[in-house]
């Protein structure tokens, strides 16, 4: 598959005009050079695969460590959403803003049952994006995707933080083992301040997984996004009027396109597709399978072989990758074979590569060689559609007239417009419901999320889930003119939002809300905006 950025306006009805405004295109028009580039980078500055090494992500270490009166063993970590820069290009460096100023930020790991308190501090003060026509002051939102967490600390897109203040978020991490990420959700900023590099990963362990899969240095998350820039290396921001932002560097954990030195054993990795918008159809060049072990929630109940699968943003796919199969000195590479929809370059069928060497092997833990069979059930796989008290359709389109996305004609702003009172859904405390999640007009897919649960995809169309999804999801792929049927349980009192996570659809206003347990005009002990309010930053400031 391989659309080029002509063809996609041409099959738009965007006209000349248009696509003269996108990426400083210089070819005259009626030339036939295909847009093969979106970055203004003159060629030789350009990075290109396989020339990076890949860098593991760095982890954050909590500040303090204390046990509560219930014994309940509690970690206290603090980030700083400030401007930084990032070695991404062979030439430049790039302006970024990120938690503790690096992109991708760094990653928190916990033990299930820790509780975790996150002070997010927004050093953004004077801060503006580097993009054109954006002078707002950047507020943000923090929003731990991926955990079931009360409605005040959900990083609900109204509850914001502003330049100079701060927030502390409180999860229990309760559930089970799971590669989560916590990222920006400020209204209407989200797309920037994701783009800018607000997003991190957020690792569970258990038993359970430990029992399982390599752990350490073999157990390896993977943040994936695609970017452009300009011509002096600072990040060039186009979402194609609001349809994505379409980049032609992929980036994994902040390196273009990177090799990583591999030992001959069996390797787990997490990927995490932190792209705003683009998709990918991953897969191994030497055509063999990964073994997929886990999905956005956790564990699935047995794992399953997966030669190529499909991608959205913010989903996660774990996978084992057995390299004791290749001679030392093979090269396997992770290529990105597209999907419709999206809009590619040159080198956007490519992800990263793993060398495989003599290294000597670590055969200190048994899952060195382990790919698991059967693995662990959950809450979520084990529920009996026959439980479900309703079902309900959201409806995934563009207005043409409006050029806004929304979820059944209604979007964010209808939302904030009603006072924060209008929901799309009201399930009971504890209900099971199933939604139908559809798409149509114009072929677009759509990655939903819904905020709190972790949910089952029984069909998609009428048949059954593809293999590689058969585990705990939180955001569904809703390809062109698919009808996705979840199933899902609704275990916590409050207000969560459920949107599109291409995230120009998000800002633009594919963004609704559900109310759990909650009776119409009564108080909500757990409102969003008003609970737990940001307070003025005081503390020192940090290194
Ligand atoms: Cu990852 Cu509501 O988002
Ligand atoms: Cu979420
Ligand atoms: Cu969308």
């Amino acid at each position: 598959m391989d659309i080029t950025r002509r063809n996609l306006l041409a099959a738009s009805g965007l006209g000349a005009l248009g696509m003269m405004g996108y990426a400083g295109l210089t070819q005259p028009l009626g030339n036939t050079v295909l847009t093969k580039s979106a970055s203004g980078l003159a060629d030789r500055d350009m990075p290109r695969p396989y020339r990076a090494a890949f860098r593991p992500l760095p982890r954050l270490a909590p500040y303090q460590v204390l046990t509560d009166a219930d014994g309940v063993r509690v970690e206290r970590y603090s980030v700083t959403a400030r401007a930084g820069t990032a070695s991404i290009l062979p030439k430049y460096t790039t302006p970024v803003i990120g938690y503790n100023g690096m992109v991708p930020g760094p990653t928190i790991s916990v033990e299930r049952g820790t509780q975790v308190r996150l002070r997010v501090r927004n050093g953004l003060t004077g801060v503006r994006h580097a993009s054109h026509a954006d002078h707002e002051s950047i507020s943000l939102s923090t929003h731990l995707h991926g955990h079931a967490s009360a409605p005040e600390f959900d990083g609900y897109a109204g509850d914001l933080t502003g330049p100079g203040y701060y927030k502390e978020y409180v999860y229990e991490n309760d559930q089970a083992a799971r590669s989560i990420w916590y990222h920006d959700h400020a209204s209407h900023q989200t797309t920037m301040n994701v783009y800018s590099g607000l997003a991190a990963q957020y690792l569970i362990h258990d038993e359970v997984e430990r029992a399982l899969l390599p752990q350490g240095d073999f157990d390896v998350p993977l943040t994936l996004c695609d970017m452009m820039f300009e011509a002096d290396g600072r990040v060039r921001f186009d979402d194609d009027e609001h349809s994505g932002v379409w980049g032609d560097v992929v980036l994994v954990n902040g390196q273009p396109w990177p090799v990583m030195q591999v030992q001959r054993r069996v390797y787990r990795f997490r990927l995490l597709n932190a792209s705003m918008s683009r998709s990918y159809r991953p897969y191994l060049s030497t055509g063999e399978p990964v073994h997929m072990v886990a999905t956005d929630g956790g564990l699935m109940p047995v794992s399953r072989p997966v030669t190529r699968w499909r991608h959205s943003p913010a989903e996660r796919y774990e996978f084992l990758v057995d390299f004791s199969r290749y001679a030392p000195g093979t090269t396997v590479r992770l290529r990105n074979a597209s999907n419709p929809k999206n809009v590619d370059f040159d080198h956007t069928d490519e992800i990263m590569a793993f060398t495989v060497t003599d290294a000597p092997v670590d055969t200190s833990d048994p899952t060195w060689r382990a790919i698991p069979q059967t693995l662990a059930s959950s809450e979520v796989m084990s529920l009996d559609p026959a439980t479900s008290r309703r079902r309900r359709r959201l409806h995934l389109k563009r207005n043409d007239q409006t050029n806004i996305w929304n979820i059944n004609e209604e979007t964010w702003s209808d939302v904030v417009a009603s006072g924060y009172t209008r929901v799309l859904a009201n399930p009971g405390l504890g209900d099971v419901e199933t939604w139908d999640l559809e798409t149509s007009s114009g072929g677009w897919f759509h990655p939903l999320h819904v905020h709190l649960v972790d949910f089952k995809i029984l069909s998609r169309n009428g048949r059954p889930p593809f293999d590689y999804e058969r585990g705990p999801k939180d955001v569904a792929y809703v390809g062109p003119d698919e009808l996705v049927r979840v199933l899902m349980r609704f275990d916590r009192r409050g207000k969560y939002m459920v949107h599109c996570h291409n995230l120009p659809h998000e800002d633009h206003d594919m963004m609704h809300q559900f109310a759990v347990g909650l009776t119409p005009g009564q108080p909500d002990a757990h409102d969003p905006i008003t609970t737990a309010p940001a307070l003025l930053d005081t503390f020192p400031p940090d290194a």
